[in-house]
């Protein structure tokens, strides 16, 4: 049995999901992994999880049958953090953005306003303490980390041009959790905004929101591109992803399916991190010839002038993740 979204509300006791669900998914067999996310098939994301699906049911030899929900079909995004918590799904891969009603702040450090130079440096910090200090806070909260995946840049749009900070005055920008992207568009000027990523085309189509910021292969497969006639290139954030389980879940594995499907895992996340980038160039291009947006792009004075209006932000976060955890990722970057 399946419940939906609708049906499943905020409340919904751990007894009254062990009626509506049957047996835990441990006790199952095949082992039944529900896997939830929020994005399309064809974006980064989307195709890790089909790679990690493929690979699961391979190398455990189908004792584990991997459901993956995308495009928030079973959840949207606050509804799938509780899910997970609750038993009713066991996988999840949120953006760093969304980790704080884990009661994870730290995670929000990596949204910092040009936290990452380039594609390499993002990559380098990932091999570094960062992945471990953070995955370290999920443990007390009944979760585990298996993996962070990337999802490249951040590009911000709205139906005028953004081009100096100035224009971001008064603008109602949709942000998907994080309290730093709060505060770097309150710096801006603008009015920041929560709505979960599958009411976002529909609030910029109607005007609930002006504006908001994602990956080309995002805009590209909701068609955010449609209804926003400008998009900055600005690469200004970063977006990824900490692919998580429930702890008690993961911990009940039987040796002989866990460890596959931990096998399975690291090389999913080899493969969307390979793809990261080139998914995102040809989302780009693909935005591009579309013809139903501008592209602008910075010069190097224009994103000198949005570094500064962005900067005090990184100040205001360590009362926020804390000092300790900019400092990790920090030294993550350059060692
Ligand atoms: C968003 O809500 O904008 C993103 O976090 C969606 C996603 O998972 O890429």
């Amino acid at each position: 049995m399946k419940l939906t979204r609708r049906e499943f509300g905020v409340g919904v006791s751990a007894a009254a999901l062990t009626m509506a669900y049957g047996k835990p998914g441990w006790a199952q067999s095949p082992v039944v992994i529900k896997y939830s996310h929020v994005v399309a098939n064809d974006t980064p994301k989307g195709k890790g999880s089909l790679r990690f699906k493929e690979l699961a049911e391979k190398y455990t030899n189908g004792k584990a049958k991997i459901e993956v929900y995308p495009n928030s079909s079973l959840y949207k995004d606050k509804e799938e953090i509780e899910a997970l918590q609750l038993g009713a799904v066991q996988m999840l891969g949120p953006s760093t953005a969304k980790f704080a009603p884990l009661g994870a702040k730290e995670f929000e450090a990596m949204d910092l306003p040009f936290a990452f130079a380039d594609d390499a440096t993002y990559q380098k910090t990932m091999k570094g303490e960062l992945a471990k200090f953070l995955f370290d806070k999920l443990e007390s909260k009944g979760i585990k980390g298996l993996a962070f995946w990337d999802n490249g840049f951040h590009m911000v749009s709205a139906n005028k041009p953004i081009i100096k900070p100035s224009d971001f005055q008064g603008l109602k920008v949709r942000i998907s959790g994080s309290k730093i992207a709060d505060q770097y568009f309150r710096k801006l000027g603008s009015i920041p905004q929560i709505l979960a990523f599958s009411e976002v085309y529909q609030a910029l189509q109607t005007g609930v929101v002006d504006g908001c910021e994602n990956t080309p292969s995002n805009y590209l497969t909701q068609k955010f591109h449609e209804v926003q006639k400008h998009i900055t290139v600005s690469y200004h954030a970063h977006l990824q992803y900490a692919v998580i389980v429930n702890s008690k879940f993961w911990a009940s594995l039987p040796a002989d399916i866990r460890e596959p499907l931990e096998k399975a895992m690291n090389e999913a996340t080899d493969y969307t991190n390979e793809i990261a980038v080139k998914e995102n160039e040809d989302a780009l291009k693909e935005i591009k010839a579309s013809g139903r947006t501008e592209l602008h792009y910075l010069t190097p004075e224009q994103k000198k002038a949005w570094q500064v209006a962005m900067q005090p932000t990184w100040q205001w976060a360590e009362g926020r993740v804390g000092k300790e955890v900019i400092a990790i990722m920090q030294k993550s970057m350059s060692t």
